[in-house]
């Protein structure tokens, strides 16, 4: 049984539902700021991993800037208290309103993709009377070892600029008189457990400076995006990711320069570990030659196993006795709504609380109403 949670509190509570451990993230958001504050460099929070208004309101308290992916982020940013000017706006896609939105709002940055954008940007800067400040997102073809749905620095992706079309993408921005070049960004995919491509990140990032200089172009921001993975295997043993070891590869190979700011943008990292989906068994189910515990949540609650092949910790939390194999599956439709096959875990019934741990990112805010579901509740903590 696993005593962190209080599973008395659950009683009266509709399940599934999330489950956020404050303490974690209190903890987690410690660190990080600790550890980037030893190197001055500035942290986005990707909202896009958790949106929950009280997990944004808590981490804008921390001091963190935000990332956001579209005007629905940036407004629910601006509502839990992120300041505009710690808010860039990223995205391959970014419509007219959300850019009008962000000019309105004066956020700090749009980081872009590509140069009919730069267009747009300029256009709708220049009708509002204003200069936008822009970053150029580069893809800088680094494989990120992770799973092929969330790489996104390679050649076959459609996010960034590729360096080769750097000369042309600046002569632009010299020629377009409402955008303001005030740095790059990069982002090469999520879930990295290996401090090695990030070393090939940062390489790249040092080439890129060189060449720029040349043009006698000083890159005030550079943002090294986000990445850093979480250890989903081990979440009791292991809540808080390596934040130092992250920043120490960056300050190692990449020395900024005087006046420059280093940027990244964390999701995972900061609210993976904190939030479990609890779920309850309706049944014990035995099928021809294994057994089924099949659960009150399914892929509509958390996506992440159907979608990318992903493993969260299942724990029973109501029990104690020995473990047992068990396909553990969720009430959907589709042979899909399985959240793992042949795990163990103790010894299950109906009624049982079962927890899919390291949830918080990517679990809630990707959760949809297929079937006609309702949204999984969240429950905090501190306030349960
Ligand atoms: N910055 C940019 C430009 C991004 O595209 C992303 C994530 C991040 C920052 C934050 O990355 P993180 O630190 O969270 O790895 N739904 C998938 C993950 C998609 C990530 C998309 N981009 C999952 O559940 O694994």
């Amino acid at each position: 049984m696993n005593k962190q949670f209080p599973i008395e509190k659950f009683r009266d509570l509709q399940t599934p539902f999330y489950y956020y451990d404050m303490e974690v993230l209190k903890r987690t958001l410690e660190d990080i700021t600790n550890e980037a504050n030893k190197y001055n460099y500035h942290i986005h929070y990707a909202v896009k991993a958790n949106a929950n208004p009280r997990m944004l309101s808590t981490i804008s308290k921390a001091g963190l800037g935000a990332d956001c992916v579209s005007g629905g982020e940036i407004q629910a940013a601006l509502k839990a208290g992120f300041s505009a000017e710690k808010i860039v706006f990223a995205g391959v896609g970014k419509a007219d309103w959300e850019i009008n939105l962000g000019l309105d709002k004066n956020i700090s940055c749009f980081n872009v993709e590509s140069i009919p954008e730069l267009e747009v940007i300029n256009e709708l800067a220049a009708a509002k009377g204003k200069t936008a400040n822009v970053a150029i997102r580069i893809n800088p073809e680094v494989d990120a070892h992770t799973h092929h749905h969330i790489t996104t620095g390679t050649k076959e992706d459609k996010f960034g600029i590729n360096i080769a079309q750097i000369d042309k993408v600046i002569d632009k921005i010299d020629a377009l008189p409402s955008v303001k070049l005030t740095g790059i960004h990069f982002h090469i995919g999520s879930q990295i457990t290996e401090m090695e491509p990030f070393a090939g990140l940062f390489v790249k990032a040092v080439e890129l400076e060189r060449y720029l200089s040349q043009r006698r172009i000083f890159l005030e921001n550079i943002n090294f995006g986000g990445g850093l993975g979480i250890d989903y295997k081990h979440p009791n043993s292991n809540p808080i990711p390596d934040f130092k070891a992250w920043f120490e590869v960056f300050h190692k190979y990449f020395p900024a320069r005087p006046g420059q700011r280093v940027h990244f943008e964390p999701g995972r990292s900061v609210v993976g570990q904190c939030g479990s989906l609890i779920s309850k068994v309706l049944y014990v189910k035995e099928g021809a030659f294994k057994r089924f515990v099949v659960l009150d949540a399914g892929f509509t609650d958390l996506i992440r196993p159907a979608f990318y092949d992903a493993y969260h910790k299942i724990e029973n939390l109501s029990s104690d006795e020995t473990q047992d194999i068990y396909d553990v599956v969720g009430p959907i439709c589709e042979s899909s709504d399985t959240f793992a096959k042949a795990v163990k875990i103790n010894k299950a019934q109906r009624g049982d609380y079962i927890a899919l741990r390291s949830a918080g990112a990517y679990g809630e805010i990707m959760a949809m109403q297929y079937n006609c579901r309702k949204l999984p509740k969240a429950y905090f903590s501190d306030i349960i």
